[in-house]
């Protein structure tokens, strides 16, 4: 069965154009004027892009005690309803699982997705396993970045001795190495300072994660990130302090890439004095929300290209899960979700105010992504050959983002309130159309795993697994920066 997309403005990251798109076997195989097929989708009035890519998402994640309330399910379908029709979620080994062990119950896991996924794998920890393991999760799983966690001290984070460790180890796999970058030891002082002083509420959460803690985490992984020849992919970037980092590398040729969150570009800081605590506490997530100033840093990143990607870092905790932090805010579980109002918030902040261009919007929601994360011309691109990821976007459009419609499984939207014009008429995934004007038609288990290869490596291969390093000078890794 073939399909049409007609009468539409294609839109990606470098043209505007108007065409007909022909779709087969879930994969675009003609684009031009005129084309006839068994079905017609209208695309009168709207554009057509590539279905937006979100890089960073956490689906029923163990995190602080619980579990990230959206699942494979439930995520993909909001997912799906908000124009995005690829999440990269993050396989999250417990300190002393095995990395091959940790994939196990996200392959399980994942098999509800109605989207196409992929993985990025995180290192909680460092040890022989991990540096042996890592060789198959690259050449044979096809995941080639690995986050690290600078913060959440006696948890996930690992120490600046294994981040230099492990970053070696992805220079010679031609990975790429992802930050969650906060100071873990300052906003643990500043967090038991806090909390001695009587400062249990969820503001507490906001001063004990001041931008500094991210600027001074963020410069450090990028000196390491050099040393071991790595790039480097810094996630949910929030701040001026770290955008500053990021850009001045960039300039010095480092590849180094920073990933602003929806959250951050619409919500500022005085979310965290709101005196409902519920609200506030819903409303907590690591790095926190910041001020104007650093809003505006992030758009103009954004603008000049100096920040590449937008995320969510969706990981969705219910009221309930939140109130495990009354009297402490240290025990509210850190994030929020975004996954269903990413493509609709940056529209609506970003095109409809000028601020970005629509091919802007395309680069950053999914081609900058597919390039970056190794999956471009397969995802993010409208070209014969490439899978049929596609948003059919009605720029007329207009909705009221709110909890009660909303597709997530939580009973609260961040959003709650924002008038957003600039919605989906049709999501297509894999040619398969899982929304048709705000129906949901998606199916469970119709998303597939996709690979990502290395991009090749340049650093010479380690003899041998080494706990500590002492640094030896390395080429940077020659991954080229794709133009993102
Ligand atoms: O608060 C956040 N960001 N929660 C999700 C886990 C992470 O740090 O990305
Ligand atoms: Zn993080
Ligand atoms: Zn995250
Ligand atoms: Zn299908």
């Amino acid at each position: 069965m073939t399909k049409v997309i007609k009468n539409g403005t294609i839109v990606t990251h470098d043209l505007t154009y108007k065409a007909d798109v022909l779709i087969d076997g879930g994969r675009i195989v003609e684009i031009g004027p005129d084309l006839k097929a068994d079905t017609q989708i209208d695309a009168t009035g709207c554009y057509v892009m590539p279905g937006g890519i979100d890089p960073h998402t956490h689906l029923e994640m163990p995190f602080m005690g619980t579990y990230s309330a959206d699942d494979f399910d439930s995520g993909t379908r909001a997912a799906l309803a908000g124009g995005t029709t690829m999440v990269v979620d993050f396989a999250l080994p417990s300190p002393g699982q095995g990395l091959l062990d940790a994939l196990k119950m996200w392959d399980n896991k994942s098999t509800r997705a109605h989207c196409d996924y992929s993985f990025h794998m995180a290192v909680t920890w460092w040890g022989q396993q991990v540096f042996d393991e890592m060789e198959t999760v690259v050449k044979e799983r096809g995941i080639n970045t690995f986050k690290h966690f600078m913060a959440y001290k006696g948890a996930l984070m690992v120490q600046d001795d294994e981040m230099y460790a492990s970053f070696q180890r992805l220079a010679e796999l031609g990975a790429i190495a992802l930050v969650h970058a906060e100071n873990g030891d300052v906003v643990a002082d500043l967090s038991a300072k806090l909390l001695a002083e009587g400062n249990t509420g969820p503001e507490g959460h906001a001063y004990s994660r001041p931008p500094q803690v991210e600027g001074e985490a963020t410069n450090r992984a990028i000196m390491i990130a050099d040393m071991a020849g790595v790039p480097l992919y810094v996630v949910h970037t929030s701040c001026e302090d770290s955008h500053e980092a990021i850009r001045r590398a960039r300039q010095q040729g480092k590849r180094v890439w920073g990933e602003p969150l929806i959250q951050h570009l619409t919500l500022d800081e005085s979310e965290y004095f709101n005196k409902d605590w519920d609200h506030a506490a819903r409303r907590v997530m690591s790095p926190p929300f910041r001020n104007k100033q650093h809003q505006d840093s992030l758009w103009a990143g954004l603008q000049s290209g100096s920040l590449s990607v937008v995320a969510t870092d969706h990981c969705a905790f219910t009221t309930a899960q939140k109130r495990t932090g009354l009297g402490d805010f240290t025990k509210i579980p850190n994030g929020t979700g975004g996954l269903e109002d990413r493509m609709p918030m940056l529209w609506t902040h970003g095109v409809a105010t000028g601020r970005l261009t629509m091919n802007e919007f395309v680069a950053v929601t999914s081609a900058n992504i597919a390039k970056i994360l190794n999956c471009y011309p397969r995802k993010g691109a409208i070209r014969v050959g490439s899978d049929a990821d596609i948003v059919v976007w009605d720029p007329e459009k207009e909705k009221t983002i709110t909890a009660d419609k909303q597709v997530s499984a939580i009973d609260y939207n961040v959003f709650e309130g924002q008038q957003v014009k600039g919605l989906p008429r049709f999501t297509l995934t894999r040619g398969h159309v899982a929304v048709h004007d705000g129906e949901l038609r998606a199916e469970e288990g119709h998303g597939q795993f996709v690979k990502r290869p290395p991009k090749g490596a340049v650093s010479k291969a380690l003899s041998s697994y080494k706990a500590i390093t002492a640094p030896r000078p390395v080429g940077r890794s020659g991954i080229p920066a794709s133009g993102v």
